[in-house]
């Protein structure tokens, strides 16, 4: 293992890994050979950050609106998490690493619910690194299922630390970094309330490209910065 000294180490990273296609139209390749190499480096950037000690990391796979490109991109990346889930569940497993999966279930194929059900139930004893990945996720999703779950159970009023229990993960904490590649500066409907107070890490790399050097810059970027929930320095 390697040996970083990571001095205020954020304890949950968020990635929005994007610009595989892009990575792809460079090299005259069609989109999907950018989310193969997409993929890689999204095992690269797990396992880095399990070796550095992050205790979550959050990785958006697969948004509600990912679902309007060609329904052969799509199966593709479907078929890239479950092979993923198929050959790394036992190395996820020796590296302690428990694996959960953000977003609505209901509109899966039947065949990736199992898949993920089976890794989270596999990894559920796994006390390392807490790896999340959204899966189907909407951040306005996330807060509408929320309203309604109060709603279903004739609760009147909610306080922001009560709303939190009605979120899909409500142990998990908010991320302290926020990381996007390839250049776009957006949210796009990602962990919308828990982002309140992230700090947000914008990088022209194309997610491909995204290897242990570039996410140790995004780590130093977020040592400098003066985290104060509003609040100002005295
Ligand atoms: C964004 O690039 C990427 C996606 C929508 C898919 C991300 C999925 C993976 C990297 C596979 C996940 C696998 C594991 C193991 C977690 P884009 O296609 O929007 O790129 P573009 O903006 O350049 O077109």
């Amino acid at each position: 293992m390697k040996h970083h000294n990571i001095y205020k180490l954020p304890s949950h990273v968020a990635i929005i890994m994007d610009g595989n296609g892009r990575w792809a139209k460079k090299r005259g390749l069609p989109r999907v050979f950018g989310h193969k190499e997409g993929a890689k480096a999204a095992e690269k950037a797990i396992t880095f950050a399990s070796e550095l000690g992050i205790k979550y990391l959050t990785l958006f796979a697969f948004s509600t609106e990912n679902w309007a490109r060609p329904q052969e991109e799509v199966n593709f990346i479907l078929k890239l998490l479950v092979d993923y889930i198929d050959n790394k569940l036992d190395s996820l497993v020796e590296k302690n690493i428990n694996l959960r999966f953000l977003g609505r279930k209901e509109q899966l194929p039947q065949s990736i619910v199992m898949t993920i059900q089976k890794a989270e139930k596999e990894t559920s004893n796994c006390t390392g690194m807490n790896l999340i990945i959204a899966l189907n996720y909407s951040g306005r999703a996330e807060i509408i299922d929320a309203v309604n779950k109060i709603i279903s159970k004739g609760i009147s009023s909610v306080t922001e630390e009560s709303f939190r229990d009605y979120l899909y993960f409500p142990d998990v904490p908010d991320p302290d970094l926020l990381i996007r590649t390839s250049g776009e500066v957006r949210i796009s409907n990602f962990l919308l309330w828990q982002l309140a107070y992230s700090e947000l890490y914008f990088t022209e790399v194309l997610w491909p490209d995204f290897d242990e050097e570039e996410f140790l810059k995004a780590l130093y970027d977020y040592q400098n910065r003066e985290r104060r929930f509003g609040r100002i320095e005295i």
